[in-house]
C-alpha cells in the first residue's frame, strides 16, 4: 500500500498550499457534508490555493454513508468534468473521509485525494491508514477498499469547536492507541484534564496517537496480523453500538469502544494477565467520562448474537478478540467461549455500577 504523508499543521492555508504543490492535477474538488460546508468551508474557500476548487456537498451523519450518496458524488465528479488527473479533498469527519476516499479510489479507477479531518475521531483513526468505504445491506463498512489518501492534514484548531461528546468519542480511540503502545503514553492519556482542555497538550497527544496507528499500518496495511491490535475494544464495542442503535438510542462509536475496552481489558486480565491496577485505572477513567450503556442479563443473548456477526471473526462460531498481556503487549486472534463472554458482561455490569 502506498505511503501516506501525515502533516501536523501550523497554518492550514500554508500547509495545504505546500501539499498541493507536491502533486500535479488538472482540477480540484472539495467534498464536505452540510456541517463542514457551513462551519469549515467558508474558511478554506478563502485560501488562494482553493480559489478554483469545485465544492461537492453531501448530507451529514453515518446514515449518508451509503451507495446512493456515493453515486451522487460520482455523478458530481463526472458532471463537473473531473478526469483521472483531478484531485479530491475530503473535508470532514470519518463519514466524509471514508466515503470520499472510496469515491476517489473508484472514480476512473482512482484519483488522488487528500484528507482534512475535522473531528478527533477522524484525525486519530478514520482519515489515517487507508480504510475507505460505505455501509451496505445494513452492515457497516461492508463495501470498501484499502486506499490511503496521499496526504492527511491535521489541524487541531478544528477541535476547539467540537462538542464534548464527539471529543470523547475520538478520545476513546486515543486511549486505545495508548493501551496498545506503551505505558508513558497511556498514563499521559489517563491523566489528561478532560474538562479544561489544554489544546497544545492535546495536539501533542494527537500527534503521538497518529504515529501509533501509522507504525502499525506500515507493518500490516491489510490487517492480516498486527493491525488487528487496532480492534481492541471493538468486538464488544460494535455489539454495544448495534444493540443501542436497534433500541433507538444510538451511541457515538468511541463511547461503545470505551465500554468495549472495559470488557476486553477484564478478559485480558483473566486470560493473559493484564495488570489489575491498570485495568481498574482504565475502568475508572471510562466510568467517569463515558458513563454507562444500560442493559440487563436478558440482553446477553442479543449481544452475543451481534458479536457472532462481527466480520473480524475467523469462523461463524468463534468470536475474535484482541487482548493485552500488559500495556503494549498485544495478543491478537484470541477467542472467548459463551461463558467467558457472559463473565465479561457481568464484570461490566458490576464495575460500571
Ligand atoms: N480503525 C481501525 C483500522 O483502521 O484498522
Amino acid at each position: 500500500m502506498s505511503q501516506q504523508n501525515v502533516v501536523i499543521c501550523r497554518k492550514l492555508a500554508d500547509d495545504l498550499f505546500r501539499t498541493l504543490g507536491r502533486f500535479s492535477y488538472d482540477k480540484l474538488f472539495v467534498l464536505m457534508d452540510e456541517n463542514t460546508e457551513r462551519f469549515c468551508f467558508p474558511i478554506l474557500k478563502e485560501f488562494s490555493c482553493l480559489k478554483e476548487a469545485v465544492p461537492i456537498s453531501i448530507g451529514a451523519g453515518d446514515v449518508h454513508k451509503n451507495l446512493s450518496v456515493l453515486s451522487e458524488v460520482w455523478m458530481q465528479l463526472s458532471g463537473k468534468k473531473a478526469t483521472r488527473h483531478s484531485l479530491l479533498i475530503n473535508l470532514g469527519g470519518g463519514m466524509v473521509t471514508d466515503l470520499g476516499g472510496f469515491a476517489a479510489a473508484t472514480f476512473k479507477r482512482g484519483i488522488k485525494c487528500i484528507n482534512i479531518p475535522t473531528t478527533l475521531l477522524a484525525m486519530v483513526d478514520a482519515a489515517v491508514g487507508g480504510k475507505t468505504g460505505i455501509n451496505f445491506n445494513g452492515l457497516k463498512n461492508e463495501i470498501g477498499a484499502f486506499a490511503p489518501a496521499c496526504s492527511v492534514l491535521i489541524d487541531c484548531g478544528f477541535l476547539k469547536s467540537l462538542d464534548h461528546s464527539n471529543f470523547l468519542s475520538g478520545y476513546a480511540e486515543m486511549l486505545k492507541h495508548g493501551l496498545i503502545s506503551d505505558e508513558p503514553h497511556w498514563a499521559r492519556l489517563i491523566r489528561f484534564d478532560m474538562e479544561n482542555i489544554d489544546y497544545n497538550a492535546l495536539q501533542e497527544l494527537v500527534q503521538e496517537s497518529i504515529s501509533v496507528k501509522e507504525k502499525i499500518v506500515e507493518i500490516d496495511p491489510f490487517e492480516n496480523g498486527l493491525r488487528k491490535a487496532l480492534n481492541l475494544g471493538h468486538t464488544m464495542g460494535h455489539a454495544f453500538e448495534s444493540f443501542a442503535l436497534a433500541q433507538n438510542r444510538p451511541v457515538l462509536h468511541g463511547y461503545a469502544v470505551a465500554w468495549g475496552m472495559v470488557c476486553e481489558l477484564y478478559f485480558s486480565y483473566v486470560k493473559v494477565g493484564f495488570p489489575k491496577d491498570k485495568l481498574y485505572q482504565t475502568v475508572q477513567f471510562v466510568k467517569e467520562n463515558y458513563g454507562k450503556l444500560h442493559f440487563a442479563c436478558n440482553d446477553y443473548d442479543r449481544l452475543y448474537e451481534l458479536m457472532k456477526h462481527d466480520k473480524k471473526n475467523l469462523t461463524s462460531e468463534t468470536i475474535n478478540f484482541t487482548l493485552l498481556g500488559g500495556v503494549g503487549d498485544i495478543r491478537i486472534n484470541q477467542t472467548a467461549s459463551r461463558k467467558e463472554i457472559n463473565e465479561m458482561l457481568d464484570f461490566y455490569c458490576d464495575v460500571m455500577g
